[in-house]
């Protein structure tokens, strides 16, 4: 059996025989990257040397990283995916480039890991306006042999990685995956289907390329390799484990999870285990890095959060006792002791943090059960209406999916229609709360605040033309320094997007349209074509804002008179703001 141990040995051992330099693990929080929340890969903390810094190890480079990601949070119970996960990286930064890495990954692959050549496949990039067809990348491999028919000329989406943040390096990659004989459509399919047939296990990136914040490829001076191998991915491979789940770092959690849960052992029981053993994994990594983070409702933190809350629900619905926390933190905390030391040097800090986590999201619990109990003494026909769910939300941060599983287990159901109308009241409060606070400002901020105001018009408005007529204000919040906005979208936003938005914007300014308002009745409002998303706060008579050709929204204002006062517009940050909710901050300059 390959250990995670062993792996990482093997993996440091044979690229310091080729003269790389080992290098730490970076903190899970990067250092000059306000775009990302954590590392997500390891060449994040190197990028200042991608581009050309000269990094006191040398050119050649290469560690063991540690990685959150949590973009495929709801996959985390499948065979694969992980929110933390270590990434093997090896780096030339301006030295070696595609020949000497292919053949080295090959090489580690089929004579240090022993892997069948046959049993491996590759893709590289087919070539776009951006950058060539990669003719070099498949000779090598072809040279190294490799058959035709194993390797793939896949497009920019499959082939090119990078920039990890908005802007920064990047480049096509050429990727390899290990085929799973007895898996998948057999013979007709490439490494683009997601039958499981192939398993990516290495990326191998050409960086030679650096995005700049107007979406450019500019060629870098430099041309660097920047690898990445999945650990886990590759040690259940070479040990023949459907799941990540199996290798040895999960061995002693998955005991303890299946000694306390007393369910029947199903897949729904088995997912549930995986979401827990990896959610409070990720979570011991956040809180003993050597940045250390804490649970709280902003950025990293907030992730931090959700993880042990949601390791909750599910200790709570296998009916496991949430007291196992920590003592699945523990065993984490032993099973890394010797590679990632400072998870042992912080374990204090990780056990009391991760207590208090447990022990404020559990009296919240404790007082919406109650609340819960009451209420269903109260309902009619069996049903949860949705201001009493609501209620339960707002005033004990109850999970509206912890309430709909109480509701299956007692038989009742929820009326979710009418839970979304209450959240949508709440949101006109705040919002009432927010005009208010807004108007109480004008004094010395008005001009400035008004016209971030129709900057935010303009900003909605641009949103619904480029990515969905379906997108509506979830949220805004404006001082006299920037705006916020929240909006429903289902992912970030590529960097891509951001700055056809910031330039749709500013042509909007540009075209110094006068923004007239009028009032009318809600329902002639609605006629026009006003975009509005608190009507069931409206009065009968609304003030309709317009800027022609560009927008018209049910609004309270108060407005700039004409675009062309307003500036310039940028974009400082795209973020998550809660599921399915974007936030963009924008500022005049
Ligand atoms: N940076 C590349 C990746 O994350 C290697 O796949």
């Amino acid at each position: 059996m390959i250990t995670s141990n062993i792996l990482r040995q093997k993996y440091l051992d044979f690229f310091r025989e080729r003269n790389h330099t080992i290098i730490p693990s970076s903190s899970l929080i990067p250092d000059n990257d306000p775009t990302v929340l954590f590392t997500t890969a390891g060449m994040h903390p190197l990028v200042p040397y991608l581009l050309g810094a000269k990094h006191p190890g040398g050119v050649r480079l290469a560690n063991v990283q540690k990685c959150v990601r949590t973009v495929d949070i709801d996959n985390v119970g499948d065979a694969t995916h992980c929110t933390f996960f270590e990434m093997l990286g090896n780096w030339s930064l301006g030295d070696y480039f595609k020949k000497e890495s292919i053949t080295w990954s090959y090489e580690f692959l089929t004579k240090v890991l022993n892997i069948d050549p046959k049993c491996l496949a590759v893709s590289v990039f087919e070539g776009d306006a951006d950058a060539p067809r990669d003719e070099t990348s498949a000779k090598v491999w072809a040279d190294l042999g490799i058959d035709k028919d194993r390797i793939f000329y896949l497009p920019k989406k499959n082939n090119w990685w990078g920039p990890a943040g908005i802007t920064g390096p990047c480049g096509p990659d050429t990727e390899i995956f290990v085929i799973i004989q007895d898996k998948g459509c057999k013979e007709k399919c490439g490494p683009d289907c997601d039958c499981g047939r192939y398993v990516e296990i290495w990326n191998n990136v050409f960086m030679e390329y650096n995005k700049d914040s107007n979406g450019i490829y500019k060629p870098l001076d430099q041309k660097n390799v920047d690898t990445g191998m999945g650990l886990e991915r590759t040690v259940a491979m070479l040990n023949g484990f459907k799941s990540v789940y199996e290798i040895d770092i999960f061995t002693d959690v998955f005991n303890l999870l299946k000694e306390s849960c007393k369910l029947e052992y199903n897949d729904k029981t088995i997912r549930g285990m995986r979401v827990i053993a990896d959610h409070i994994r990720t979570a011991v990594f956040m809180l003993g890095d050597e940045k250390g983070i804490t649970p709280s409702n902003t950025d990293q933190g907030y992730i931090l959060r959700r993880l042990i809350r949601r390791a909750l629900r599910f200790a709570r619905q296998l009916e496991i006792s949430s007291t196992i926390l920590s003592d699945i933190a523990k065993i984490y905390i032993n099973v890394y002791k010797d590679v990632y030391t400072e998870l042992h040097e912080n374990e204090e800090t990780v056990i009391d943090e991760l207590e208090k986590e447990v022990k404020r999201f559990e009296s919240t619990l404790q007082q919406g059960l109650k609340e819960f109990e009451k209420l269903l003494k109260y309902i009619q026909n069996s049903r949860i209406s949705g201001k009493a769910a609501f209620r339960l939300y707002e005033t004990f941060g109850f999970p509206i999916e912890m309430t709909q599983e109480l509701a299956n287990d007692n038989n009742v159901t929820i009326d979710m229609e009418g839970y979304e109308i209450s959240a949508k009241e709440h949101q006109i409060k705040s919002q009432a709360g927010a005009e208010q606070k807004f108007k109480g400002g004008l004094a010395d901020t008005g001009l400035k605040t008004a016209h971030l105001h129709t900057a935010t018009h303009l900003l909605l408005a641009s949103l619904k033309k480029l990515l969905s007529p379906d997108i509506s204000q979830k949220g805004s919040n404006i001082t006299a320094e920037r705006l916020r906005f929240d909006f429903n979208f289902p992912r970030p936003l590529t960097i891509e997007e951001l700055n056809t938005i910031e330039n749709m914007v500013n042509q909007g300014i540009a075209a110094s349209v006068d923004i007239t308002c009028e009032e009318m009745s809600l329902e002639d409002a609605k006629k026009a074509g006003a975009t509005g998303v608190f009507e069931s706060k409206y009065q009968d008579i609304v003030k309709v804002y317009t800027i022609e050709n560009y927008s018209k929204e049910i609004c309270g204002g108060p407005h700039a008179s004409n675009t062309r006062d307003l500036g310039k517009f940028r974009i400082i940050k795209e973020q998550s703001s809660s599921n399915g909710v974007r936030r963009i901050k924008a500022i005049l300059e």
